[in-house]
């Protein structure tokens, strides 16, 4: 179990007319990086930011940027969130029918490499690429939206990816996004997560900072 669980706060749940702000609150409350949700409305069915915020965003932020593309053209633009400052690029292995190309893209350009699962994808289908990754992202929620409820099965899936990155030497980190707060923050580390995804439960909290600093205590309790 890793001694450090990373927490990454998700910004599709803040006020975007502060989002500078946002990053900020959270930098001091913590934050190991800024989680960035790119939407198209067409893998998703939602639409957020592109790489222009993502620019912007790079501009004031200390901690890395992690963006997760959820997006059905990523091995088309993935250049584009790249130069603007991505540290950290997540793809769905959905909607990429040359993975093991995209992943090389991002890695040479000095980014960290992660793929993601949709609730009802098999963890199988990460076999033969997860020796190359840096980071499994596992949803546990249908993507497209914050403040929906964590999937209980995700718990399962999440051992299926630790006894997968066991089995064949990978360096990969597992971290979850989707109903993250203080009680399943617990849960996801026992089962092998070691970062954390959160919006609503941060953004959406009365006190922000406390919020975040709740779901770290959460995930630090070892439960015996
Ligand atoms: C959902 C996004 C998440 C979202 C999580 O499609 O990928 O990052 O912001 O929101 P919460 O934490 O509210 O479930
Ligand atoms: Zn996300």
């Amino acid at each position: 179990m890793p001694g450090h669980v990373l927490i990454a706060p998700s910004i599709l749940s803040a006020d975007f007319m502060r989002l500078g702000d946002a990053v900020e609150l959270v930098e001091q409350a913590g934050a190991d990086l800024i989680h960035v949700d790119v939407m198209d409305g067409h893998f998703v069915p939602n639409l957020t930011i592109g790489p222009p915020i993502v620019k912007a965003l790079k501009r004031v932020a200390k901690v890395p940027l992690d963006v997760h593309l959820m997006i059905s053209n990523a091995e088309e633009s993935v250049g584009w969130y790249l130069d603007a400052g991505a540290d950290m690029v997540t793809v769905h292995v959905e909607v990429c029918n040359h993975l093991h190309r995209i992943v090389q893209t991002i890695q040479q350009a000095g980014a960290q490499a992660g793929v993601s699962l949709n609730p009802a994808t098999p963890v199988e289908t990460l076999r033969e690429i997860i020796p190359d990754l840096d980071l499994v992202l596992v949803m546990s929620v249908n993507p497209g939206f914050g403040g929906q409820a964590f999937i209980p099965q995700s718990v399962d899936k999440i051992k299926a990816v630790a006894r997968m990155i066991a089995e064949t030497g990978s360096p990969a980190r597992i971290a979850v996004d989707g109903g993250i707060d203080a009680v399943t923050a617990s849960t996801v580390v026992r089962a092998g997560a070691s970062m954390l995804i959160a919006g609503s439960a941060i953004f959406s909290a009365e006190d922000p900072a406390a919020a975040l600093r709740s779901i770290r205590t959460s995930a630090e309790t070892r439960v015996m």
